[in-house]
């Protein structure tokens, strides 16, 4: 990669390709990310299983009452952030109406946080299939284009609210247009989620927090923020944090209206990307959720940060400095000195079924930390009664390209390709919740 001598030429490009890059943002000029493997520098994982004081954990009650809440802890306070306690919910049901030719139901709900008239709120859509006996199994995950970037059906609104610029035409200062419509349909197969007798509830993730660096004051950091008052400011929620809280907000609602037909018992958290990282701390910090997905969800997501290969803390730190606690900037560069890894977000959500994918084109997402993170999770998952990732003992190597590791209860695929989510990726999901939710 070019390097530039000028540090204006440079700082200026840095910014340009930060502005135009959105979401799916690479390696930029000047950060020279490193895909060596015998560049890594030395670590060693903490372990889950040995408590901060050093003593051992080896029941699951020690697990349950000593290592989880500890762990639990460690990461709100040096990456994610501590958030408000629940706040009460109210919804409104916006729209219901009978969809792909009455095969299922499509509803629009806000959910407001808090009771209050001004609350903010947040646009859920859910679907359900109407050929059904009870309540269904449902997969609830954050979209990063609108409600209708999911499904081109104009009778979805349009979302009015501030969106990044997209490189596709599909947002014009900042606002969505008409051409975001079904914008973001692959990545939600939604005929074949239902085909397969499971819900879909989906809201876009700027409703909760705009995806901008503005000191916390929109979305519900604005509106919850005073809520943290007394945590130290170092450790008050990041952007990611608050996209999970929604998430949660999202299963009070489906709790509570049992018209949408979701047995919330049975509800799979899933994200991509960013919104990957969001599901794995939903997953983690709220055990309600019975299955947590991470799709190619790398730093600060499933991927160990002390490999420091591809994008690593630093790097995400500076380029995203709203998502995690400004805590977690301690670590830039700096990332053994952190007390846990991302193998012990994937142990928070044991003895759940978590799957984690990853995609071979994808490197800036680190496959084999990836893959290496959900394996030292094993333990945990063994600890509490589960056969972990199957077999007697976590595989030794990444599996093969599209030769998903799902006997278990913790999944992993590395698919061939791109930084993307693809029917193959659901298709596995689904499978996985057929073992486990249905
Ligand atoms: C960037 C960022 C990643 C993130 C991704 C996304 O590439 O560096 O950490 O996962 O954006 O959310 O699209």
């Amino acid at each position: 990669m070019q390097r530039f001598t000028s540090p204006r030429l440079w700082t200026v490009c840095c910014w340009m390709f930060i502005l135009t890059c959105g979401p799916s943002i690479g390696p930029a000029s000047g950060f020279e990310p490193n895909y060596d493997e015998s560049k890594i520098p030395d670590y060693t994982l903490p372990d889950p299983l040995v408590s901060q004081d050093g003593a051992p954990i080896t029941s699951a009650e020690q697990w349950n009452t000593v290592r989880r809440p500890e762990l639990l802890d460690l990461f709100e306070k040096h990456v994610y952030g501590v958030s408000p306690k629940p706040c009460p919910i109210r919804h409104e049901v916006v729209s219901r109406k009978t969809v792909f030719n009455g095969l299922a139901t499509r509803s629009e709900i806000d959910v407001f946080f808090g009771l209050a008239d001004d609350a903010p709120s947040m646009r859920m859509m859910t679907y359900v299939p109407n050929e059904r006996s009870g309540p269904v199994p449902a997969f609830l995950g954050l979209n990063f284009q609108g409600n209708h970037g999911v499904d081109a059906d104009p009778a979805i609104e349009l979302n009015p609210g501030w969106f990044r610029e997209g490189r596709n035409g599909t947002t014009d200062g900042n606002k969505a247009n008409e051409k975001s419509r079904g914008a973001t349909a692959s990545r939600w197969p939604v005929k074949m989620i239902l085909d397969r007798g499971y819900g879909l509830a989906t809201i876009y993730y700027g409703d909760i927090d705009p995806d901008f660096d503005d000191g916390f004051k929109n979305g519900i950091h604005g509106a919850l923020g005073g809520q943290v008052a007394d945590v130290a400011p170092e450790s008050r929620w990041g952007s990611i944090a608050a996209w999970a809280y929604g998430l949660s907000r999202a299963l009070d609602c489906l709790e509570s209206e049992s018209e949408l037909g979701v047995d919330t018992s049975k509800v799979a958290v899933i994200g991509h990307s960013r919104l990957g990282k969001t599901s794995l701390w939903a997953g983690a910090s709220d055990p309600r959720f019975a299955m947590v997905v991470s799709n190619n969800s790398g730093c600060g997501g499933a991927a160990l940060s002390r490999r420091a290969i591809g994008e690593t803390v630093g790097r995400i730190n500076t380029v995203f400095p709203h998502w995690f606690c400004d805590q977690f900037t301690e670590y830039n560069e700096n990332e053994s000195a952190c007390p846990v890894d991302q193998h012990q977000l994937i142990a928070l959500i044991a003895p759940r079924p978590v799957y984690v994918a990853s995609a071979s084109e994808d490197q800036w997402a680190d496959p084999k930390g990836e893959f290496l993170a959900a394996a030292a999770a094993d333990p945990v998952y063994r600890l509490l009664g589960t056969r972990g990732m199957g077999g007697d003992a976590p595989p030794a190597k990444m599996p093969a390209a599209d030769r998903a590791i799902n006997r278990g209860v913790i999944g992993y695929h590395l698919r061939t390709g791109k930084h993307d989510v693809t029917d193959y990726d659901w298709q596995q999901y689904l499978d996985m919740a057929d073992r486990h939710l249905q």
